[in-house]
């Protein structure tokens, strides 16, 4: 009976269109902005750190940050290069807060979704782009394009999006979550274009025009004493931005059923599954 209401459900939603929009994931991320560092950045930007130091970035670069989030790429790139001009941007305001208490004043920042920012510079103008974590919010074909127009002859840019194998634990519970409350969903989430897999990365790449192209995968399995404390990091992070619309994750209630659900099946960690990659745009 919950399959065939959550069916029925599913299908008025979409039929309706009553689906999260960009605007819901800017409210996610200002929900979790304030503790985004310390949750997941703290951890991850590891990654990041990969990621950017694959970048030869040259004297005075122009630079672009998009989705920026708190700011970790942008002042990575400015303390090591403090002649470049960084031009970081995200859709939440929230986060952007965070990203301005920490860059104090060194980065120009501005509320904007990635298309619509890139489609804001003129060809040819820019040496590095950089995007972690969020380039599967946008199409990402779409989003690559843009920026090998933006770029310079020589310009680079840097990725980091998790795989379509990301958070499989969630996925694992998400359903019987929605089963038990089919009546709460509040808008459908879509599945996210994210990459299947390296070499989807390194095709996205090459069908985009980009070169001499280096990519890798990797892993991160976060573990938890509790799975009340996995409940309440799944929540916290992001991770799950625009399925916390869907259903309203955050409530107590929910929580609590994520945490039996863990419990069940017994999951104690929950594994970020990535890709990560640069490539030259070389005409
Ligand atoms: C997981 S966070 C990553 C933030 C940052 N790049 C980092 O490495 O910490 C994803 C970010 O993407 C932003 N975002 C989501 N959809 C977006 C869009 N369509 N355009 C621009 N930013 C977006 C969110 O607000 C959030 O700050």
């Amino acid at each position: 009976m919950g399959r065939i209401k959550l069916y029925f459900n599913v299908a008025k939603n979409f039929i309706t269109g009553n689906t999260v929009k960009k605007q819901d994931i800017a409210k996610s991320y200002n929900e979790v902005s304030h503790g985004y560092d310390n949750e997941f950045i703290d951890v991850m930007h590891r990654y990041n750190v990969s990621m950017l130091s694959m970048l030869s970035i040259p004297n005075e670069a122009r630079v672009l940050d998009l989705a920026c989030g708190t700011g970790f790429n942008s002042k990575w790139i400015y303390e090591r290069h403090p002649d470049a001009l960084i031009h970081a941007s995200d859709i939440s305001s929230g986060m952007l807060k965070e990203a301005d208490k920490k860059l104090c004043g060194k980065v120009k920042l501005t509320e904007a979704s990635m298309l619509d920012f890139l489609k804001k510079h003129e060809s040819g103008t820019v040496d590095v782009i950089v995007c972690s974590w969020a380039l599967k919010y946008e199409p990402p074909l779409k989003v690559l394009r843009e920026c090998w127009r933006v770029l310079k002859n020589g310009g680079q840019i840097g990725i980091i999006v998790n795989t379509k194998a990301t958070l499989p634990e969630i996925r694992k519970i998400y359903k019987y979550l929605l089963i038990d409350n089919s009546t709460e969903i509040n808008k459908l989430m879509m599945e996210l274009p994210n990459p299947k897999n390296e070499k989807q990365l390194n095709k996205w790449f090459r069908i985009c025009g980009f070169d001499q192209i280096k990519t890798s995968h990797g892993c991160h399995s976060f573990s938890f004493d509790s799975t009340d404390d996995a409940a309440r990091w799944v929540t916290s992070t992001g991770a799950l931005a625009g399925f916390d619309v869907m259903l309203h994750l955050k409530d107590n209630g929910i929580k609590n059923q994520i945490s039996l659900l863990l419990e069940k099946f017994r999951i104690k960690s929950i594994t970020h599954d990535f890709v990560l990659g640069v490539g030259y745009k070389c005409l």
